[in-house]
This record gives C-alpha cells, structure tokens and sequence, in this order.
C-alpha cells in the first residue's frame, strides 16, 4: 500500500550517514509492513550550493511544496562560514520554513529511561521527563523588516525587528492548545512582556485563544523565567509555547536536559494538527556535527525519531510511530550506545549503522 510521498535532503556533515539509516527503516516499511513511500532525494544547504550556488534550488523547493512530508537531516559546515549571508547553507532551511508556512515547531524534550544518567542535572529531576516545545517558526526577529546593517552617522548599525501579527500568534497559539488536548492539558505560555510589546500582544492573544479551550490549564511565565524555570524543575511542564527566538533558546535548553542531542526530533507544521493533513518538514534537533561527519559516529536516533513523528502527524500512523519509538527503547535498554551516549563503565561504542542493524532487529522482533 502506498502511504504518501516523502522528499529527503539528508544535507550537510552528519546527515547523509543518518539519514541512510532512516532510509533503511523506510524500506523495512515497505517489505514488512506492507506500507510504502514514495521517496524522493535532493539537496540542500551547503551540499545544494556545491551544486547550484545556492542553498535550496528552485525546483527542490517546488518538490518541497508538492510531498505530503520532508525529511531534513542537518545543514551547514565551516567549510561554508564564509559565503555571503545570502547563499549560507542556513538560508536554505530558513526558505524552506517560510515559503511552505511552517508555522509551528514541535520540539519534544523526552527523556528515555536508559539515558537519565547522562543529563548534567540531577536523576529525579529528569527521569520521565516529557515536554513539548511548540516554537513559533515563520515571523518574529528571524524575519522582521527592517532588518539589514546600515551606515548611521559615521558608524554602522545592526537592524533586526521582532513583530508579530495577532493572526500569527493565534495559529501557533491554536495548534499548542490542540497538542496539551491530546497531552497532560498544560500549556505555558513563554514571552517577555515586561519589556516588550509584541510580548504584551503576546500574551493577550494567547488569553484570547485559552477560551476555546476552557480544559487546558494556561500558564503566562517570562521567557528568561522559563528557562530558569526548566533548568530547576523541568517537569513542571506539559507543553510551552514561545516565539521563534525565544524558542530557538529554550528548544536548545530543554534538549540538553535530556542530556543527548543526538536523540531529538523535531517537526514543523503548516496547518493546525485538527485538520486536514498538514505541510510538514520533520528534522533532527542536533546539527552537521562536521568534527565527527563521514566516520561512522553520528547517532541516527534523532533522525529516526524524526521519521517517526511523520509517520504519527503526517501519515496517521501512530501506532507505527509506537512500534519504531519502542524499538528504539529497547535498543536502549539492551545497552546499544553510540558515541555521544558514552560515560558507562565498559561500553564500547557503536557504530552508526550498528545503531540502525539494531532498531531494525528489534523492528523485526515487534511482528
Ligand atoms: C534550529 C537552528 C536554526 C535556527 C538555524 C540552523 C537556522 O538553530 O533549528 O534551532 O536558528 O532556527
Ligand atoms: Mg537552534
């Protein structure tokens, strides 16, 4: 059966090695579950502009725009720092948000059993941690005008503006509401409307919004609070949503609580989860990682983790979404580490691909 089409820009550094994994798990789909994708590959970021002289070709974006979900392993390299801002492989991602409208990032911050040892915070602080950012993706200071560097006097001046439109707020505010619906009913709302007015309008349009949804229970905090917040008790939170900057901050944060960046999905919405299929781009947290690309390292867990939130929102295969993530559990739990998990006694490493020899065996196990 054919489920849906997917396009895949495994990227930059690391993200061609992970992303083979998850090719292989798509492929295990496919032969065992009967449940077959129509996959697409291209590139981007740094890989793109090797190519094309820029990050994201015109054709990628319009095949972008046509799948019914993107797989993004990871952009950018030193070997790109000094391109022009315009043609960084940054901006290929960026385009990419914008022009297909995804406006919500679903940041979970999860931490797996198996690994609670390897947060910098204390264990009963974190084990069974589970919260959900909701980031605000498309407007805010990533993409306010004016924004340039401009000559002032006889010096230059750096220019970004933070502005969000009521109708802006409100769909991401809209979307968070759905997810503490189908969560713990706890919302957060992150912002600093102490010193700014698009926290103010923030904040109120969020109130606004709370009234559709009477069972939530709606929380306001300043953002700088909130991450002083999630650094003490972090399990105090259900989902938080915040602004594009702020989230950028807190997403970073709240990952590392968990104590291993390489195990975080992420995926960014177009359309509130309620309704018809959304557009949807689905990407690890972690970056390129260049220091450890193309030598087996990387942990392809987050780009799985990736995979398997499309197939929860973007193809209704939750229940799939559970067999992979509980796979991945087991694997854990059997003591399978790659590089970035070590700190145990006698653990060797594994390699990438073991990591996904692994998943799959335990894939094979769940039938
Ligand atoms: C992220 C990253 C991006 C961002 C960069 C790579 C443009 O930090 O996805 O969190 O700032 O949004
Ligand atoms: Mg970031």
């Amino acid at each position: 059966m054919s489920v849906g089409s997917l396009l895949i820009l495994p990227g930059d550094g690391i993200g061609p090695e992970v992303m083979a994994e998850v090719r292989r798990i798509i492929d295990w789909y496919g032969e065992k579950r009967d449940l077959s994708f129509d996959v697409s590959e291209d590139l981007v970021g740094g890989a793109a502009y090797d190519k094309h002289g820029t990050p994201l070709a015109d054709e990628t974006m319009e095949k972008a725009q046509e799948v019914d979900a993107v797989l993004l392993g990871a952009v950018g390299g030193p070997k790109y720092d000094d391109l022009d801002f315009s043609v960084k492989p940054e901006r290929g991602l960026l385009r990419l948000r914008k022009e297909m409208d995804l406006f919500a990032n679903l940041r979970p911050a999860q931490c797996f059993d198996a690994l609670a040892d390897f947060s910098s915070l204390k264990k009963d602080v974190i084990a069974g941690l589970d919260i959900m950012i909701v980031r605000e993706l498309t407007s805010g200071i990533y993409f306010g005008e004016p924004r340039g560097i401009f000559e002032e006097g006889n010096e230059r001046v750096g220019v970004n503006t933070q502005r969000y439109t009521e109708s802006e707020i409100d769909r991401v505010a809209r979307s968070a509401f759905e997810l503490a619906m189908k969560r713990g009913k706890k919302l957060c709302s992150m912002e600093k409307a102490n010193v700014m007015e698009s926290g103010i309008l923030w904040r109120e349009v969020v109130t606004e919004v709370a009234k559709d949804y009477p069972e939530v229970e709606l929380s306001h905090m300043y953002a700088d609070a909130g991450g002083m917040q999630l650094a003490r008790w972090p399990k105090q939170f259900d989902v938080i949503v915040t602004d594009n900057l702020f989230g950028d901050l807190l997403s970073d944060v709240a990952a590392m609580l968990t104590g291993s960046l390489g195990m975080l999905p992420s995926a960014s919405l177009g359309t509130p989860m309620a309704n018809e299929r959304p557009k949807a781009l689905y990407e690890p947290v972690h970056g390129s990682a260049p220091d450890i690309a193309g030598q087996g390292k990387a942990n392809p867990i987050a780009c799985i983790l990736s995979f398997a939130m499309a197939l929860r929102y973007s193809f209704d295969l939750g229940d799939e979404a559970d067999r992979l993530e509980a796979a991945i559990e087991t694997v854990l739990a059997e003591g399978k580490r790659t590089a970035d998990l070590l700190g145990e006694e006698g653990v060797t490493p594994v390699t990438t691909t073991e990591m996904g020899d692994a998943i799959l065996a335990a894939l094979d196990a769940s039938l």
